[in-house]
């Protein structure tokens, strides 16, 4: 198994970083467009080997698309990030352009390859991806929804004072400030969150989840990087060892909720072949307005990609 990571800032290293703890990959090759920078960070990554005990070759190249040839998955965090204040969506004009550049290089050396995006504003660029591959939109998909999932999760079991791991919980909708978290579908160890938090402290942590990423701006100045790192190398487990796993990605939606043509936050199964399925949940009337309003939201967001005329 071959992956490239495309970027090596801090998403890009931290999920090569985990690939190779997980053993998920023979070879992981990281490219970056600043020169040395994934040469240095994958051989200081490739000498943690003989103590962190993995097998993993992870190289580094600077814009050397050759070196990728034959990857089986292709990991696109290149783009600028969020500084304190900034929304996502602030970063539309310039990712775009990057993730057409870093796809078109990258499909070229490996045609088969499923592509996991990254980049911010994420459900457009994934939609920019998808646009730029030309493949099957099951191949084609973007890391957020676990994400999401994962802070949600945290902060129940933090206010429970409970294992982060008893936590099950589903959330839909944009990568941004309408996601979706869904309390009816949250749960630690099969007990309904209803049965252990007030409506209050549920809605607080709603709240809580949907700043999530924001907040981390605030504290360290740009994006978080160790929980999504962690979050792409679970979806690459899932590919890799072919799981069927179920969880939220940004995925094409083509009816599924009623809503058509663009990427959004919904569960999937995930396996070897990329997404297997959409899986459509019921929703009440209060849970389904909100994901039509976060749909719409990335819709609007998608005119501005669709008036750059990319493609
Ligand atoms: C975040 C970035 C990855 O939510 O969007 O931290």
């Amino acid at each position: 198994m071959k992956i490239t990571v495309i970027g090596a800032g801090n998403v890009g290293a931290t999920c090569a970083n985990v690939i190779a703890h997980k053993a998920l990959a023979n070879q992981i090759v990281l490219v970056d467009v600043k020169p040395g920078l994934a040469e240095g960070k994958a051989l200081d990554m490739w000498q943690t080997a003989p103590v962190n005990i993995f097998d993993t070759r992870i190289t580094g190249v600077t814009n050397d698309y050759t070196a990728t040839r034959g990857s089986q998955i292709i990991i696109i965090t290149s783009g600028i990030t969020r500084k304190p204040g900034m929304s996502r969506d602030e970063l539309i004009a310039t990712n775009a352009k990057i993730v057409k550049d870093v796809t078109e290089k990258s499909i070229k050396y490996s045609p088969d390859a499923v592509i996991i995006v990254v980049s911010n504003p994420l459900d457009i660029m994934t939609y920019a991806a998808y646009l730029t591959a030309n493949k099957h939109h099951s191949k084609v998909f973007g890391m957020a929804g676990i994400l999401d999932a994962a802070r949600y999760k945290s902060f129940v079991a933090e206010v429970l004072n409970t294992s982060p791991r008893d936590v099950q919980a589903l959330l839909l909708g944009g990568h941004g400030d309408t996601m979706v978290p869904l309390p009816r579908y949250t749960s630690v160890s099969g007990i309904p969150v209803s049965q252990l938090l007030n409506q209050d402290e549920i809605d607080k942590i709603v709240e809580k989840t949907r700043q999530g990423g924001g907040d981390l701006v605030k504290l360290i100045g740009t994006s978080a990087w160790y929980a999504p790192g962690a979050a792409v190398a679970q979806m690459v487990e899932a590919i890799v060892h072919d799981q069927h796993r179920i969880f939220s990605i940004c995925a094409y939606v083509n009816g599924e909720y009623g809503i058509k043509d663009i990427y959004l936050g919904v569960p999937v199964k995930l396996g070897r072949t990329g997404v297997e399925e959409v899986i459509e949940i019921e929703l009440n009337s209060d849970e389904r307005k909100l994901l039509h309003d976060s749909a719409c939201s990335v819709r609007k967001l998608k005119m501005v990609l669709d008036d750059m005329n990319l493609f």
